[in-house]
């Protein structure tokens, strides 16, 4: 099967460095909680990420990190924000948290209505004292599942609504999109900067994501986080990994070019129209024939994925970046179904 519904790297870790990482954790004392690598992990992620290490915070992959900061900040009296479409992780976990789910439609060719979340974020409930029941406002830059980039300065007229609301940037495809919101760090006490090494780093099955902001909003997070939620093998991977970042920046490069061919052959199928992408995916309109042809697809052992969470995007099917070989695949499985 072709896996190329859920935006992983189609490139695994080189068997030598897999073998570096393993004899790394045979090192380690799997028998403890605390982990003798964690302080150097935080040291590896500050410096790859310009940030003082106090900054950072870390989940069992991003998805936590939405969990953890939906549940810190909002709870059942708070409500988070979403711009329709988005990632559909965060009105899922949302709603495992019981926090209230606002959808803000976005606009042609999906930039985002940023009158109409400023004004959403306006209008909610002030926090407690503690910081609970807050407004959050997810955004993601460069959007998933429609790969666009949208201005640094949506991101910062939404900062400057209420300093009680929350901004929280999932930058999940940040070395694909070269483009950060860190920036404004330094200026906006309510931002969150999420990333997570799933994509660039290829390390979906590790589970490693982070966070960083100003240092009070961090720490009173990351105090709600489960204890030793990151596993004392996965710092181990991460700092092995960072250690050799060109090699996986250089990968993402090539991944990058491939993005690139397969979006100048999809523009030549007729019937589809493929969306620019700033990421490791692309977000093609082909119109209500859309589950049908995803299904297709599937038979012929090829995963897209039909992106019916958001009834906005329910002629649209979004397809990961594979190699050439799996990238034909999609287009010979596109050509067929659509003749
Ligand atoms: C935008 C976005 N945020 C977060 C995640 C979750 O990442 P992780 O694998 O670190 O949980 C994903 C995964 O696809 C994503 O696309």
């Amino acid at each position: 099967m072709m896996l190329l519904d859920f935006n992983e790297n189609p490139f695994d870790l080189p068997e030598e460095m897999k073998r570096e990482i393993m004899e790394a954790a045979m090192a380690l004392p799997l028998n403890r909680y605390r982990s003798p690598l964690r302080d150097q992990f935080v040291a590896e992620l500050a410096r790859y990420s310009s940030v003082d290490p106090e900054m950072i915070m870390f989940g069992n992959g991003a998805d936590e990190i939405i969990s953890i900061v939906i549940s810190a900040c909002c709870g059942p009296n708070g409500r988070v924000i979403i711009p329709d479409p988005s990632f559909s992780g965060y009105p899922s976990l949302a709603r495992m948290a019981n926090t209230p789910v606002e959808l803000v439609r976005s606009l042609t060719d999906f930039a985002f209505d940023v009158d109409q979340l400023q004004e959403r974020v306006a209008r909610g409930p002030a926090p407690n004292e503690a910081g609970r029941g807050a407004t959050l406002v997810f955004l993601c830059r460069p959007n998933n599942p429609t790969g666009h980039l949208y201005p640094l300065a949506d991101v910062e007229r939404l900062c400057e609504v209420r300093e009680d609301a929350l901004v929280v940037v999932d930058e999940a495809y940040y070395e694909f999109a070269g483009s950060t919101s860190h920036q404004l760090v330094d200026r906006y006490p309510n931002l969150l900067i999420m990333r997570t090494m799933s994509k660039a780093f290829s390390l979906a099955g590790v589970r490693l994501g982070y966070a960083f902001g100003q240092q009070p909003l961090v720490r009173r997070i990351d105090r709600t986080r489960p204890p030793f939620n990151t596993g004392v093998v996965s710092y181990a991977i991460g700092i092995e990994a960072l250690k050799r970042k060109d090699h996986f920046l250089t990968l993402v490069d090539t991944i990058k070019t491939w993005r690139e061919e397969l979006m100048a052959e999809l523009a030549h199928i007729e019937g589809i129209r493929p969306f620019p992408s700033h990421t490791n995916f692309i977000l093609i309109e082909v119109g209500p024939q859309a589950r049908q042809l995803q299904e297709d697809l599937l038979a012929k052992g090829v995963r897209i994925r039909h992106y019916g969470e958001f009834a906005s995007l329910e002629n649209y099917l979004r397809i990961s970046i594979g190699t050439p070989e799996q990238n034909q695949a999609v287009l010979q499985g596109l050509r067929k179904a659509l003749k």
